[in-house]
């Protein structure tokens, strides 16, 4: 048995939030921000939209645009850092009770900008093993919740939004996932963090003011993230035999339109492969890939046999790969 990518969607929130609303709100520039980023604008949740309420329409799209019924999925795995509450419930078994599901297995993975590419091993994983048949697979971040729109390293760079696929056994190994990888190096972890509010420092009366907000060492990371990038294609593509001229799509991870373009030459890829989304959504993390991939669909760019090439890299840090053949509805 194998597993295959039947459908994708994908929600953003209403609300823009432009690179001309953040220079009112920090020392900051539209210049400064495109220049560096490739970010003109993100979309951000209203207070009382949550990440599963983004992830819930995220995924009522992928489950209509599959074909299939909600009492066909058997589970549901949600990439996120930005769950609707510490510890539990998962905001996978809240985005399945708001979809009406019948009780199946959910549960959410935490592995920053790449939970994405683990979600989908994972559903792979369980799809090949025989234990489960069809797989909502969703990645959704409200990231305003933990930016610090104070601080003008990191608060141009953060969008919320979710995305959202489903994936479905099958016994034709030309529709299947060809391969996935995934890694991670704990001994980046401050690299990209929010120190405040886990066990390791709980809040405390010092601490109670302090909320849970991302820190990141931009540059350093930067740095890494073009090598690992790079690093990780190549292996992948030649572990598979797969020639760069095969890739119909190169769907990164949008944290900057500077790593996405240093990847890109280094892979010697040609523009027209290259996926594009930063400037209008930002970093969203775990739901920039498939977001990507749901704009190429809904631009008619995205069909049937083409292959997906997805990279990303994020907090732990992580970083993973995946060729992914689109197998919707012929
Ligand atoms: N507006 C104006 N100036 C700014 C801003 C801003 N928003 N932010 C920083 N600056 C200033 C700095 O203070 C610094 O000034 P100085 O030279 O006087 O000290 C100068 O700009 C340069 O700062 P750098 O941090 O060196 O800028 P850099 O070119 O590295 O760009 C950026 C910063 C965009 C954050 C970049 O490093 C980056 O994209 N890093 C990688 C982010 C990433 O990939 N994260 C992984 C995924 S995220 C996740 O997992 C959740």
């Amino acid at each position: 048995m194998y597993a295959a990518l039947r459908s994708v969607g994908a929600y953003v929130p209403k609300k823009v939030l432009t690179n001309a609303d953040l220079e009112k709100m920090v020392d900051t520039s539209d210049e400064w921000i495109f220049k560096r980023t490739g970010i003109k604008e993100r979309h951000i949740c209203a207070d009382d939209e949550y990440t599963s309420d983004i992830g819930v329409k995220a995924g009522e799209l992928a489950i209509q645009r599959s074909g299939l019924k909600k009492e066909d999925i058997d589970m549901v795995v949600c990439a996120t850092i930005t769950p609707d509450y510490f510890c539990m419930p998962s905001t996978a078994a809240i985005i399945s009770d708001k979809l009406g599901l019948n009780p199946v297995t959910a549960f959410d993975i935490s592995a920053a900008c790449t939970g994405f590419v683990y979600v989908l091993a994972v559903a792979k994983a369980f799809i090949e093993s025989g234990m489960k048949k069809n797989v909502l697979v969703i990645g959704s971040e409200k990231l305003s919740a933990i930016t610090d729109f104070t601080d003008r390293a990191t608060c141009v760079l953060f969008g919320d939004g979710a995305g959202a696929a489903v994936l479905s056994a099958t016994e034709d190994k030309t529709e299947a996932i060809i391969d996935i990888h995934t890694a991670a190096d704990g001994s980046y972890g401050d690299f990209l963090m929010t120190p405040i509010g886990g066990t390791g420092n709980v809040h405390s009366a010092e601490l109670k003011n302090e909320a849970s907000f991302i820190k990141m060492r931009g540059n350093e990371t930067f740095k890494v993230a073009v090598r690992t990038l790079t690093k990780d294609v190549v292996q992948i593509l030649e572990k598979n035999r797969i020639k760069k001229s095969d890739i119909t799509h190169f769907i990164p991870h949008q944290a900057n339109y500077r790593i996405i373009k240093a990847v890109g030459d280094a892979l010697k890829l040609d523009e027209k492969q290259v996926v594009l989304t930063v400037h209008k959504y930002g970093n969203t993390s775990g739901a920039s890939i498939p977001m990507a991939m749901n704009d190429l669909y809904e631009s008619g760019k995205l069909k049937t046999g083409d292959l997906m090439l997805l990279d990303a890299f994020g907090g732990g840090l992580t970083w993973g790969s995946a060729l992914v053949p689109f197998a919707g509805k012929k």
